[in-house]
C-alpha cells in the first residue's frame, strides 16, 4: 500500500484517494476526496466508476454547531428504532442537502456545487463565522447530497470510512469536508474487490492505502 505521506500529498493537493477500511468491518473501498476540490467531473466519476452513494462527512463540531443531527436520533418511524447493523454498532447518516443555487440537484453540476462549498463551510464553521441560520439560507433539504456526522473523537470511537477521511483530513490540514463514495464492481454488483480497487488506482495515479496503515498513523 502507499504511504501515509502519499495519501496526505494527494489530499493537500486536491486529488482522491482510495480507501479500504478493514476485512471484518464493510471490506470496502471508497475513493474520498477532500469536498473543496470537487468539480462536476469528479462527481462523473464517484457515478460512473465508483458506483456507490455520494456523501459529505462533516465533524462532530461542525455537524453540531449547524445543527445537523444524526438521523437515527431525530427519527420516530419504527424503521429507525433499532441499530443493528451487520458491521458497526451504528450509522454515521444526517439528512440530505442541495444548494440553493441548484435546480434539481442532482446532476454533476448542481451536486459539486453543493459538496464544494460544504468545504468553506466547515472551515467558516469551525472558526466561529458560520452557523445554522447560515446554512439554512445557503442550502435546502432533502436534497441529493447525503450529509455524515463523524464521530465525536473520530478514530477512537469509530473507524468507519467516515471517520478515516476526517481524520486525514485534520493531518492534512485542509477544511474538514470529505465526499465519500463507495466502489462497486459493475459485473457482480459487489463490492469491487481490493485488488481490482488497487488496479484502478494505479491506472489513475491515485493513492490507495487501508485502514490498519490510517489507524496506525492518525490515531
Ligand atoms: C455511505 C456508506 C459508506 O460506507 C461510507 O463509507 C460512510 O460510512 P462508514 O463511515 O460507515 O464507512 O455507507 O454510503
Ligand atoms: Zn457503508
Ligand atoms: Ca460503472
Ligand atoms: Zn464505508
Amino acid at each position: 500500500y502507499d504511504s501515509v505521506e502519499r495519501v496526505l500529498d494527494a489530499f493537500r493537493a486536491g486529488e482522491p484517494v482510495l480507501i479500504h477500511d478493514f476485512d471484518d468491518r464493510e471490506g470496502e473501498v471508497d475513493i474520498v476526496y477532500p469536498a473543496g476540490s470537487v468539480a462536476p467531473r469528479d462527481v462523473a466519476r464517484m457515478r460512473n466508476d465508483a458506483g456507490g452513494l455520494v456523501c459529505v462527512a462533516l465533524p462532530d463540531d461542525v455537524a453540531e454547531a449547524l445543527s445537523l443531527p444524526f438521523i437515527d436520533e431525530v427519527l420516530t418511524h419504527p424503521a429507525a428504532s433499532s441499530h443493528d447493523l451487520a458491521y458497526d454498532s451504528r450509522s454515521s447518516f444526517s439528512f440530505t442537502v442541495n444548494h440553493r443555487e441548484s435546480f434539481t440537484g442532482i446532476t454533476d453540476r448542481d451536486r459539486a456545487m453543493t459538496i464544494s462549498r460544504l468545504a468553506p463551510v466547515a472551515e467558516a464553521t469551525r472558526q466561529g463565522d458560520y452557523d445554522v441560520v447560515d446554512f439554512g439560507n445557503e442550502f435546502r433539504a432533502p436534497g441529493h447530497v447525503h450529509l455524515l456526522r463523524g464521530a465525536p473523537n473520530l478514530l477512537d470511537d469509530r473507524q468507519g470510512h467516515t471517520e478515516l477521511g476526517l481524520a486525514l483530513a485534520d493531518e492534512a490540514d485542509i477544511p474538514p469536508a470529505v465526499v465519500v463514495c463507495e466502489m462497486l464492481d459493475d459485473e457482480s454488483g459487489a463490492a469491487l474487490p481490493k485488488t481490482a480497487a488497487r488496479d484502478y488506482a494505479s491506472r489513475h495515479d491515485f493513492a490507495f492505502v487501508d485502514g490498519d496503515r490510517l489507524l496506525e498513523a492518525l490515531r
